[in-house]
Order: structure tokens, then sequence, then C-alpha cells
């Protein structure tokens, strides 16, 4: 299989910016051990007009590449026209009004895009049917990941979608039921280790460099190019405008690093005209990325970025503290002039269970974000008649537990400290029979 020409892997190091060809199966700058970015070398020869029209009427063809919601962007990626992909029809995710959502933030509207659509129940789909396509493209016969789960889920479903090996690497009891099921299902090899996301994480980065496993974590560039075209989705549901602020929730940083290149991209080509601010939400137990930012505001010349040695949260899929990413959210959150905060625990929790009384749901990781959203507003950093758009990133099945605990009162966090039920909304046991079942259904018809 031949690449395009027009695309190359890029380091980002200003100092470096070294290039290399799209086939080499390479994850950071093997000079100076940047991160790397794909990027075209030639704009796509299309007018935008063309674009739009070419990418919409995609959207009602029945060929799997076009009902895709990231190959029907195909145009900006970086693959040959004829690649044989590796999907299951991700991404076209809703984008929903979330009225008591935008009451509880105090701000006139809500929107939510929900990634926790895709076929596994998280954003990494969209990410992960290009890295498995590129998989396929250079003959990988075994592909691997880090995970706290969501990325576990994926891959296994796309490595068993390509016929290829796939072992997975988590932290031994801090991955969901649900989400290990998946990789479970899916046919992955689960290795359990002892430590934490950051442990596996390294583990894995140094076997991949003797070339045993393709790596599909998103410091690997091509996750990003799939990762990407959320933004593109988005602009397009939103009629080629952009919110003024859009809000991620951060783990590794891979997402938010995406939606900066991808908003990036479309303001280059001139399909948008202005970049919406990227804020960045990490649960305060797992947040070395808020305390860069803000350690960087203070005193940009020395600011350096420190891991947090021991994440902690009930979100278990941002428990992380050696982010692989930052810099490239750094400059998505920075060059548009948005925000990382921290939000705490029952915050997380309080925002969840709002977010599921507007009907959607979540999983406690992508909750961050309407958290995020209120203390923006409180702050005066969002304004109430701004248009804003909040990222879920996962299902809300993903992490049923947290869920039932939270509704009836029992949920602690990893310091033991008691999450208090503000809106919760316990099951009641019917002992009384046929007259106290009437009672309660008349009090609830009222
Ligand atoms: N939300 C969910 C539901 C996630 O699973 C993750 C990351 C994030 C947010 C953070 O996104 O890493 O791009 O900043 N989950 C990874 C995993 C780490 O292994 O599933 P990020």
């Amino acid at each position: 299989m031949t690449t395009t020409p027009s695309f190359e892997q890029h380091c980002i190091e200003p100092a470096c910016r070294s290039r290399y060809d799209l086939t080499e199966p390479i994850y950071v700058c093997p000079r100076c051990a940047g991160l790397l970015d794909i990027t075209w070398t030639h704009a796509p020869p299309h007018d935008n007009y063309t674009l739009r029209a070419l990418w919409r009427a995609r959207t009602t063809s029945q060929a799997a590449r076009d009902r895709s919601g990231v190959w029907r962007f195909r145009e900006l990626l970086p693959f040959a026209r004829d690649v044989s992909i590796v999907s299951l029809n991700e991404g076209n995710t809703p984008l929903y009004d979330a009225t008591r959502c935008a009451a509880y933030c105090q701000i006139d509207s809500l929107q939510l895009k929900h990634q926790g659509a895709n076929p596994t129940g998280s954003f990494k789909d969209t990410g992960m049917t290009v890295a498995v396509t590129q998989a396929r493209v250079l003959g990988a016969r075994l592909v691997a990941c880090a995970s706290t789960g969501n990325t576990a889920a994926s891959l296994a479903a796309y490595a068993a979608r390509a016929n290829i090996a796939c072992a997975i690497m988590v932290p031994t009891g801090q991955v969901s039921h649900a989400k290990l099921a998946q990789a479970l299902d899916y046919g992955a090899k689960v290795l359990e280790i002892d430590g934490n996301f950051d442990s596996c994480m390294r583990e894995i980065r140094e076997l991949s460099e003797d070339g045993l496993i393709y790596l599909v974590n998103s410091i690997n560039p091509f996750r990003i190019e799939g990762q990407k075209t959320v933004a593109f989705e988005l602009a397009e549901q939103l009629g080629w405008n952009v919110p003024d602020h859009l809000v991620v929730p951060g783990g590794n940083l891979g997402n938010s690093s995406a939606f900066g290149k991808g908003f990036r991209e479309l303001f280059a080509l001139g399909l948008i005209k202005r970049m919406p601010r990227i804020s960045v939400v990490q649960a305060v137990g797992a947040a070395p990325f808020a305390s860069y930012f803000s350690e960087f505001i203070q005193r940009p010349d020395e600011a350096t970025f420190v891991d947090e040695p021991h994440p902690h949260t009930l979100a278990s899929a941002i428990k992380i503290g050696a982010p692989v990413s930052w810099p490239k959210a750094f400059r998505a959150v920075y060059e548009t002039g948005g925000q990382v905060l921290t939000v705490s625990e029952q915050e997380i929790a309080d925002a969840k269970a709002i977010i599921g009384s507007d009907g959607i749901g979540c999983e406690p990781a992508s909750a961050t974000t309407v958290a995020g959203i209120k203390k923006l507003s409180s702050a005066g950093e969002i304004r109430a008649d701004e248009t804003v758009v909040a990222v879920l990133t996962g299902h809300l099945l993903k992490d049923t537990d947290y869920v039932n605990k939270y509704h009836t009162n029992s949920l602690v966090d990893d310091d033991g400290q008691a999450i208090v039920d503000r809106y919760g909304n316990p099951p009641l046991r019917i002992s009384g029979g046929r007259d106290q079942l009437r009672d309660v259904l008349a009090r609830l018809a009222m």
C-alpha cells in the first residue's frame, strides 16, 4: 500500500522540526524525543465549498468509508485513496441540547457532544479506526496499548476486525468491569500489571522500541488524526461555526490535543473563521497539567511540568499522573485562550447526576466538563450568553458501579471521604402492596 505523498510526520519541537515518512513506525522524534504531528505538505485539492458538500453528501451513502464519521473526512487524513480501512461506523455522534445542565451551570444553553455514542462506547473509536488502519498499512503483527479501560476496549474491537493480535496492559483492579469485559469479549490478551496507568504506559513505551509491537496509545500521531475529525463533525453540526468555548476532560491529553489540531486545520483552510477557546478539566487528585498551566500563567519562564506520582480519582479513566501528550494539549489551550482547571470528586459526581437527569448520561471522567463549566461560569470566565460545548467522552454504562453507589449514598472517594448524594435518586423498596404502589404512582403523576 502506498501512502499519499502530501502528508508527513513532523517533530513539534521548534528547535528540531525533523520530518519523517508516514511509513516509519515511530511514536516520538528519534532525534529529540519530541512529539510528532502529521502535517500536510500541500492542502487538499478541493475548494471549501466542494469539501463541505462532499462530506455532507457522504452521510447518505451506504459505502463503509462514507458511513464512518471519521473516514468521510478522508481528504484530511494521511492515507492513500484506496486504503483498506478498519471501521465500525464510528463517529457521527449526536450533539445534544442539555437544558438542565445549562441551568445547573447558570448559562443560557449548553450542548453536549456525546462521544459515548461510538461503537465501543467511548471517543477512542474515532482514533482507533485510523491507528489500526495504519497498523494494517504497516503490516503490524501485534498491536498494543496501556489503558485505563476505554482505549483497551476500543483497540480490542478494532484489532479483532482487522484480524491482528492484540495485547493490552492495564493496572490491576483499577479498570471498570464493563471496560474489562469488552476487552475480554473482543478477544484481546489482557495483561494486568501491578502499579497504575503511568507505570503501564512507561513499560509499554519501552517495549515498543524494538518493533515487537505497534503501539496505539494517543502518543501515536495516527490516533490524533482520527480524533481530530470530531472537530470537523462538530463544526459541521454547528453550520461551520465554532462554539465560544469547547470543554474537554483531561487525562493523557490526547483528546484535547486532537481538538486543537482539528480546529487549527479547519482554520488554516478557511473552513471556520475563528478558533473556539479550548479548556481542559482534570480531577483534583490527578491534575499535573492544571498545576503546570497555572504555574505557566504566573511565571512563564520558570514553569516546568511535574508528573503527579500518586494520581487518585474515582473517575478512573483519567487517573493519570504523567500525561504523554501534554505539550500538544498545552498548545491547544494556550493558543486558543482557554483554561485548565480542576474539579473535586463531589463536583464530578453531582455534575454526572445532572447530565443523567437530562436523559443523556456519561461516565464519571466525562462529567468533569459540566463541573468545570459551572466553575468557569461562576468565575465569570464563561458569560451566560456564550455558546458552550462539553465533550462527553464515555457512555453511562461504562461504570455502573459508581452510578449505583452515588444514587444509594454509598460512594466514597479514594481518601475515604463520603460523596454526598445531592442529586441522588435511590430506588424505593415497595413492601406495602398495591395500596402503597398506588399512592406512590399518584404522587408521581401530580
Ligand atoms: N474520558 C474518558 C472516558 C477516557 O477514557 C479518557 C482516557 C479521557 C476522558 C481522557 O482523555 O487521555 O485523551 O486526555 N482514557 C484513556 C484510556 C487513558 O486508556 O482509556 P485523554
